[in-house]
Protein backbone atom coordinates (compact mmCIF):
# COMPACT_ATOMS: atom_id res chain seq x y z
CA UNK A 1 0.00 0.00 0.00
CA UNK A 2 1.04 3.60 -0.92
CA UNK A 3 0.96 6.27 1.67
CA UNK A 4 -1.92 7.81 0.16
CA UNK A 5 -3.41 4.30 0.24
CA UNK A 6 -2.94 4.17 4.18
CA UNK A 7 -4.49 8.05 4.14
CA UNK A 8 -7.54 7.38 1.88
CA UNK A 9 -8.44 3.48 3.31
CA UNK A 10 -7.18 3.68 6.89
CA UNK A 11 -6.77 7.52 8.38
CA UNK A 12 -9.77 9.35 6.28
CA UNK A 13 -12.07 6.46 7.76
CA UNK A 14 -10.49 6.76 11.09
CA UNK A 15 -10.76 10.53 11.33
CA UNK A 16 -14.47 10.76 9.82
CA UNK A 17 -16.12 8.58 12.15
CA UNK A 18 -13.65 10.14 15.31
CA UNK A 19 -15.55 13.40 13.78
CA UNK A 20 -19.01 11.92 15.10
CA UNK A 21 -17.37 11.65 18.21
CA UNK A 22 -18.83 14.48 19.44
CA UNK A 23 -22.54 14.05 19.07
CA UNK A 24 -22.46 9.98 19.65
CA UNK A 25 -21.15 11.63 23.14
CA UNK A 26 -23.69 13.79 23.97
CA UNK A 27 -26.64 11.24 21.77
CA UNK A 28 -25.60 9.00 24.60
CA UNK A 29 -25.49 10.93 27.68
CA UNK A 30 -28.87 12.50 27.02
CA UNK A 31 -30.76 9.08 26.50
CA UNK A 32 -28.89 7.31 29.13
CA UNK A 33 -29.90 10.04 31.63
CA UNK A 34 -33.57 10.28 30.14
CA UNK A 35 -32.79 14.33 29.85
CA UNK A 36 -33.18 14.50 33.64
CA UNK A 37 -32.16 17.62 35.07
CA UNK A 38 -30.14 16.07 37.77
CA UNK A 39 -28.16 14.48 34.73
CA UNK A 40 -24.79 15.07 33.55
CA UNK A 41 -26.19 17.37 31.30
CA UNK A 42 -26.68 19.55 34.04
CA UNK A 43 -30.21 21.42 35.18
CA UNK A 44 -30.87 22.31 32.03
CA UNK A 45 -30.11 20.14 29.02
CA UNK A 46 -31.49 21.08 26.05
CA UNK A 47 -29.59 24.35 26.74
CA UNK A 48 -26.50 22.23 27.57
CA UNK A 49 -27.12 20.29 23.84
CA UNK A 50 -27.64 23.54 21.70
CA UNK A 51 -24.52 24.96 23.16
CA UNK A 52 -22.50 21.92 23.04
CA UNK A 53 -23.51 21.69 19.39
CA UNK A 54 -22.40 25.08 18.82
CA UNK A 55 -19.41 24.73 20.68
CA UNK A 56 -18.19 21.79 18.00
CA UNK A 57 -19.57 23.99 15.25
CA UNK A 58 -17.36 26.74 16.17
CA UNK A 59 -14.58 24.02 16.79
CA UNK A 60 -14.66 21.87 13.83
CA UNK A 61 -15.29 25.69 11.40
CA UNK A 62 -12.12 27.20 13.00
CA UNK A 63 -10.04 23.90 12.72
CA UNK A 64 -10.87 24.05 8.88
CA UNK A 65 -9.59 27.26 8.68
CA UNK A 66 -5.99 25.60 10.20
CA UNK A 67 -5.60 23.81 7.91
CA UNK A 68 -4.03 25.42 5.25
CA UNK A 69 -1.54 27.49 7.52
CA UNK A 70 -0.53 24.34 9.24
CA UNK A 71 0.33 22.94 5.87
CA UNK A 72 2.14 26.53 5.12
CA UNK A 73 4.23 26.13 8.41
CA UNK A 74 5.10 22.49 8.43
CA UNK A 75 4.75 21.86 4.49
CA UNK A 76 2.64 18.59 5.47
CA UNK A 77 0.75 18.35 2.42
CA UNK A 78 -1.31 15.33 3.20
CA UNK A 79 -3.40 17.44 6.13
CA UNK A 80 -4.94 19.08 2.87
CA UNK A 81 -7.22 15.94 2.00
CA UNK A 82 -8.81 16.42 5.45
CA UNK A 83 -9.98 19.91 5.09
CA UNK A 84 -13.05 19.48 3.07
CA UNK A 85 -14.33 16.64 5.70
CA UNK A 86 -13.69 18.83 8.25
CA UNK A 87 -15.46 21.85 6.40
CA UNK A 88 -18.54 19.78 5.81
CA UNK A 89 -18.68 18.47 9.85
CA UNK A 90 -18.36 22.05 10.52
CA UNK A 91 -21.36 22.76 8.71
CA UNK A 92 -23.18 19.23 10.26
CA UNK A 93 -22.42 20.50 13.50
CA UNK A 94 -24.02 23.85 12.69
CA UNK A 95 -27.10 22.30 11.51
CA UNK A 96 -27.30 20.19 14.19
CA UNK A 97 -26.96 23.34 16.42
CA UNK A 98 -29.61 25.23 14.61
CA UNK A 99 -31.70 22.17 14.60
CA UNK A 100 -31.56 21.62 18.66
CA UNK A 101 -32.61 25.46 18.70
CA UNK A 102 -35.47 25.15 16.56
CA UNK A 103 -36.67 21.61 17.88
CA UNK A 104 -35.55 21.19 21.57
CA UNK A 105 -35.31 24.85 22.65
CA UNK A 106 -38.33 26.46 20.12
CA UNK A 107 -40.30 22.97 19.69
CA UNK A 108 -41.15 24.16 16.33
CA UNK A 109 -42.58 27.46 17.33
CA UNK A 110 -42.16 29.59 14.12
CA UNK A 111 -43.78 32.59 15.04
CA UNK A 112 -41.34 32.53 18.49
CA UNK A 113 -38.53 31.87 16.22
CA UNK A 114 -38.89 34.67 13.64
CA UNK A 115 -39.43 36.72 16.63
CA UNK A 116 -36.21 35.68 17.59
CA UNK A 117 -34.61 35.76 14.35
CA UNK A 118 -35.38 39.57 13.68
CA UNK A 119 -35.05 40.82 17.64
CA UNK A 120 -31.85 38.90 18.93
CA UNK A 121 -29.00 40.32 16.94
CA UNK A 122 -26.34 37.14 17.70
CA UNK A 123 -29.51 34.81 16.50
CA UNK A 124 -29.53 37.27 13.67
CA UNK A 125 -25.60 37.00 12.88
CA UNK A 126 -26.29 32.88 13.43
CA UNK A 127 -29.02 32.60 10.60
CA UNK A 128 -26.94 34.43 8.41
CA UNK A 129 -23.63 32.25 9.01
CA UNK A 130 -25.77 29.34 8.17
CA UNK A 131 -26.70 30.84 4.80
CA UNK A 132 -23.13 31.79 4.22
CA UNK A 133 -22.44 28.06 4.95
CA UNK A 134 -24.95 26.23 2.81
CA UNK A 135 -23.89 26.94 -0.70
CA UNK A 136 -20.22 25.87 0.49
CA UNK A 137 -21.09 22.47 1.98
CA UNK A 138 -23.45 22.25 -1.38
CA UNK A 139 -20.59 22.64 -3.46
CA UNK A 140 -18.77 20.31 -1.68
CA UNK A 141 -18.64 17.29 -3.82
CA UNK A 142 -15.78 16.68 -6.49
CA UNK A 143 -18.33 16.49 -9.34
CA UNK A 144 -19.50 20.50 -7.90
CA UNK A 145 -16.03 21.56 -8.33
CA UNK A 146 -15.67 20.55 -11.84
CA UNK A 147 -19.29 21.83 -12.40
CA UNK A 148 -17.98 25.04 -11.25
CA UNK A 149 -14.62 25.46 -12.34
CA UNK A 150 -11.77 25.78 -9.58
CA UNK A 151 -11.25 29.32 -9.93
CA UNK A 152 -14.87 29.88 -9.05
CA UNK A 153 -15.00 27.33 -6.70
CA UNK A 154 -11.88 28.71 -5.07
CA UNK A 155 -13.31 32.21 -4.71
CA UNK A 156 -16.67 31.25 -3.66
CA UNK A 157 -14.99 29.03 -1.00
CA UNK A 158 -13.23 32.46 0.33
CA UNK A 159 -16.99 32.77 1.88
CA UNK A 160 -15.26 30.79 5.00
CA UNK A 161 -13.61 33.66 6.19
CA UNK A 162 -16.71 35.90 6.87
CA UNK A 163 -18.11 32.48 8.07
CA UNK A 164 -15.47 32.28 10.53
CA UNK A 165 -15.72 36.60 11.57
CA UNK A 166 -19.46 35.60 12.11
CA UNK A 167 -19.15 32.83 14.35
CA UNK A 168 -17.14 34.71 16.22
CA UNK A 169 -19.36 37.41 16.85
CA UNK A 170 -22.54 35.13 17.43
CA UNK A 171 -20.11 33.49 20.20
CA UNK A 172 -19.32 36.98 21.65
CA UNK A 173 -22.52 38.29 21.43
CA UNK A 174 -24.41 35.34 23.08
CA UNK A 175 -22.36 35.41 25.84
CA UNK A 176 -23.53 38.40 27.04
CA UNK A 177 -20.80 41.01 28.67
CA UNK A 178 -16.96 40.12 28.71
CA UNK A 179 -15.77 36.11 28.69
CA UNK A 180 -12.39 34.55 28.11
CA UNK A 181 -13.97 31.71 26.06
CA UNK A 182 -15.18 33.50 23.09
CA UNK A 183 -12.24 36.02 23.50
CA UNK A 184 -9.46 33.06 22.87
CA UNK A 185 -12.14 31.93 19.56
CA UNK A 186 -11.88 35.36 18.63
CA UNK A 187 -7.86 35.34 18.79
CA UNK A 188 -7.97 32.13 17.16
CA UNK A 189 -9.57 33.12 13.97
CA UNK A 190 -7.72 36.46 13.65
CA UNK A 191 -4.77 34.11 13.77
CA UNK A 192 -5.68 31.89 11.11
CA UNK A 193 -6.82 34.86 8.83
CA UNK A 194 -3.76 37.01 9.61
CA UNK A 195 -1.74 34.11 7.88
CA UNK A 196 -3.39 34.51 5.04
CA UNK A 197 -3.57 38.06 4.87
CA UNK A 198 0.18 38.11 5.37
CA UNK A 199 0.92 35.73 2.51
CA UNK A 200 -1.63 37.58 0.65
CA UNK A 201 0.62 40.66 0.80
CA UNK A 202 3.77 39.06 0.61
CA UNK A 203 3.02 37.65 -2.64
CA UNK A 204 1.70 41.15 -3.61
CA UNK A 205 5.04 42.79 -2.59
CA UNK A 206 6.61 40.35 -4.32
CA UNK A 207 5.02 40.80 -8.01
CA UNK A 208 5.89 44.09 -7.68
C1 LIG B 1 -21.84 29.01 11.73
C2 LIG B 1 -22.94 28.98 12.44
C3 LIG B 1 -22.98 28.92 13.95
C4 LIG B 1 -21.99 28.70 14.85
C5 LIG B 1 -20.52 28.39 14.59
C6 LIG B 1 -22.58 28.79 16.16
C7 LIG B 1 -21.91 28.65 17.36
C8 LIG B 1 -22.44 28.92 18.60
C9 LIG B 1 -21.71 28.94 19.84
C10 LIG B 1 -20.22 28.65 19.95
C11 LIG B 1 -22.57 29.23 20.83
C12 LIG B 1 -22.23 29.40 22.29
C13 LIG B 1 -22.07 28.11 23.01
C14 LIG B 1 -21.57 28.30 24.41
O1 LIG B 1 -22.05 29.19 25.12
O2 LIG B 1 -20.68 27.54 24.82
C15 LIG B 1 -23.88 29.41 20.23
C16 LIG B 1 -25.03 29.72 20.92
C17 LIG B 1 -26.26 29.79 20.36
N1 LIG B 1 -26.57 29.68 19.03
FE1 LIG B 1 -25.26 29.39 17.53
N2 LIG B 1 -23.92 29.05 16.02
C18 LIG B 1 -24.20 29.13 14.68
C19 LIG B 1 -25.43 29.34 14.10
C20 LIG B 1 -26.60 29.42 14.79
C21 LIG B 1 -27.92 29.42 14.20
C22 LIG B 1 -28.19 29.29 12.70
C23 LIG B 1 -28.82 29.52 15.21
C24 LIG B 1 -30.29 29.54 15.18
C25 LIG B 1 -31.03 29.95 14.22
C26 LIG B 1 -28.08 29.58 16.45
C27 LIG B 1 -28.63 29.69 17.70
C28 LIG B 1 -27.93 29.77 18.87
C29 LIG B 1 -28.54 29.96 20.16
C30 LIG B 1 -30.03 30.12 20.44
C31 LIG B 1 -27.50 29.99 21.10
C32 LIG B 1 -27.59 30.26 22.59
C33 LIG B 1 -28.14 29.15 23.37
C34 LIG B 1 -28.40 29.62 24.79
O3 LIG B 1 -28.77 30.75 25.04
O4 LIG B 1 -28.21 28.81 25.65
N3 LIG B 1 -26.73 29.50 16.15
N4 LIG B 1 -23.76 29.21 18.88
Amino acid sequence: MTRNDVIRKIVKPVVFVACLGPLAWVAWTAYSSGFGPSGPLGANPIEYINRYLGDWAIRFLLAALAITPVRGITGWNAIMQFRRMIGVYAFFYVCLHMSSYIGLDQFFDWAEIWKDITKRTYITVGIANFFLLAPLAATSTQGMIKRLGAKRWVKLHKLVYPAGILACIHFYMMRKGVQLEPIIYAAICAVLLGYRLAKHLQKKAAAT
